[in-house]
């Protein structure tokens, strides 16, 4: 009777908001998908779904098309004059304290799948380093081990899965013991999820009794923060700042006082790295300023026109691409989570299992909605972009060759490691091209930058050409 009643209801608010068809197989199904069903839907906002359909189904608006947004403003990787100088060295001061204080804590967004490098499972628990074959989840860790011990401070984790890979990812840090951390100090909690849609903004449904839904992107972890209990459990623990990272770039380096020390000099609620685009076409996100707020335009939604415009020394005008590193106050999200606030929705069309109207699997094109951390950006009161250098620190693993591939990266982290021991006298072995003739791994806890190499100079052995070499 109550789930007659309830039925009636939820019927008519479908018919309202044209989602009718999500009832179509309703005397198909048991009692138990029958149930299942009736939750899914009533989870639905169906008055936002039909906000998000009308704003999300036509082709988004370029942001080109507003006439007022310049390059933005940011910290140059290398100061010069003793001013700026001065300045990076009170924020290192700054930052090293705040971390030691335990105020920092590591946020790594991990919501990808592995399948486009050929793995089953969550990405981070993708085998990366050059020499031992170390995860991503695992060399996080690692410096993570590193820097608590370094800094004699609690430096908690948390862990951002989708719904699709959180159990996967839960029994991998589980199976690792995990690598060495408390398990106490590190929170794994899952995202979000949105529906899909066909192109005339139906909901569409992966078979009789289930909507199809996907993760809401990583700008879904505004809100997981603070849904998970996450929120609650930093600020018991007094943490004030987020480091949030992509689980694709093992050159990540969680924990760097220069930008935490400028985010707080700068009274910012919300910090962005950035790095020299490598070029106009480069796939990363722009900063730009718009009505004197920073704001990233996805590459994909960056004229051509602008991306290749150059200033008179032949620079890019928009020259910094964003690498989803980012410093975020707690206090900032936990303001955004006392409103309903969303983020923008932006649309991707991809081909989407689903049932068509009888009832028989089909694949085609539909849309998916996600929103994008960056776009909290211009809600925060202050922000500043710290420039950093792509050999230091960004180096995606997107594919397994090609650009922002496994190959790249491996050379990249070995190239980095080259540059720290050259930087402190070492002589590293180089091929006539200039390439590195090593395979070089350093790990987190020998050193976690340059100056950590400096300090154990006299324990590192002499490289001969070709050798493989593990610091440990
Ligand atoms: C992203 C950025 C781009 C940036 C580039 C740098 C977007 C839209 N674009 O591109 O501006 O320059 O990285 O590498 O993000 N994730 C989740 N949940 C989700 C979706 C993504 O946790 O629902 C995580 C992924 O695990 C990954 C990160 O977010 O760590 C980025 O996602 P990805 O799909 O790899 O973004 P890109 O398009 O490569």
């Amino acid at each position: 009777m109550r789930i007659q009643k309830t039925l009636e209801n939820l019927r008519s608010r479908l018919q309202e908001h044209g989602q009718s068809h999500l009832l179509r197989f309703w005397e198909h199904l048991d009692e138990g998908q029958k149930q299942a069903l009736l939750e899914q839907i009533q989870r639905l906002d169906l008055p936002k779904i039909d906000q998000w359909v009308a704003d999300s189904m036509a082709e988004a608006p370029h942001a080109s098309m507003r006439a007022d947004f310049s390059p933005a403003p940011f910290y140059s990787a290398r100061p010069s004059g003793t001013e700026w100088r001065s300045k990076y060295a009170e924020a290192v001061k700054l930052g090293r304290k705040t971390i030691s204080a335990g105020k920092v804590a590591a946020f790594v967004v991990a919501g990808g799948q592995g399948t486009r490098l050929g793995l089953d499972g969550p990405k981070g628990d993708f085998p990366i380093s050059p020499v031992k074959n170390r995860t991503l989840f695992q060399i996080f860790a690692d410096a993570i081990r590193a820097t608590c011990q370094e800094y004699q401070a609690v430096c908690p984790w948390y862990v951002m899965t989708s719904p699709l890979n959180y159990s996967r990812t839960v029994e991998v840090f589980r199976s690792s013991d995990y690598y060495g951390l408390d398990p106490g100090n590190v929170f794994i909690f899952q995202q979000g999820t949105l529906p899909n849609f066909s192109s005339q903004g139906r909901i569409l449904l992966a078979d009789k009794a289930n909507i199809v839904c996907s993760p809401d992107g990583h700008g879904g972890s505004l809100k997981a923060l603070h849904q998970s209990g996450s929120l609650k459990d930093m600020k018991k623990r007094g943490v004030e700042f987020l480091s949030y990272w992509q689980v694709d770039n093992p050159l990540i380096n969680i924990f760097d006082p220069l930008f935490i020390g400028l985010h707080i000099l700068d009274r910012a609620e919300m910090s962005s790295k950035a790095v020299r685009k490598a070029g106009p076409g480069e796939k990363v996100g722009n900063f730009c300023l718009i009505d004197g707020k920073i704001t990233v335009i996805e590459y994909s939604d960056l004229p051509d026109k602008l991306a290749q415009k150059r200033q008179a020394d032949g620079s890019l005008v928009f020259q910094l691409g964003s690498i989803g590193i980012h410093i975020i106050n707690r206090t900032f999200v936990e303001k955004l989570n006392t409103r309903d606030f969303s983020l923008p929705l932006h649309r991707a069309v991809k081909a989407i299992p689903r049932i068509d109207e009888q009832g028989n699997l089909v694949e085609s094109d539909g849309i998916k909605l996600e929103s994008f951390v960056f776009d909290a950006i211009p809600m925060a009161s202050r922000s500043m972009i710290l420039e950093t250098l792509r050999s230091e620190e960004f180096a995606p693993t997107k594919n397994t060759t090609g650009v922002d591939s496994v190959e790249t990266t491996r050379r990249m982290m070995v190239a980095r490691a080259a540059a720290w021991l050259e930087s402190a006298g070492v002589a590293v072995p180089r091929k006539p091209d200039g390439s590195v003739d090593c395979l070089i791994e350093i790990a987190p806890s020998f050193a976690l930058d340059k100056e950590d190499i400096k300090a154990k100079r006299d324990q590192i052995p002499r490289i001969r050409p070709g050798e493989t070499v593990y610091l440990a």
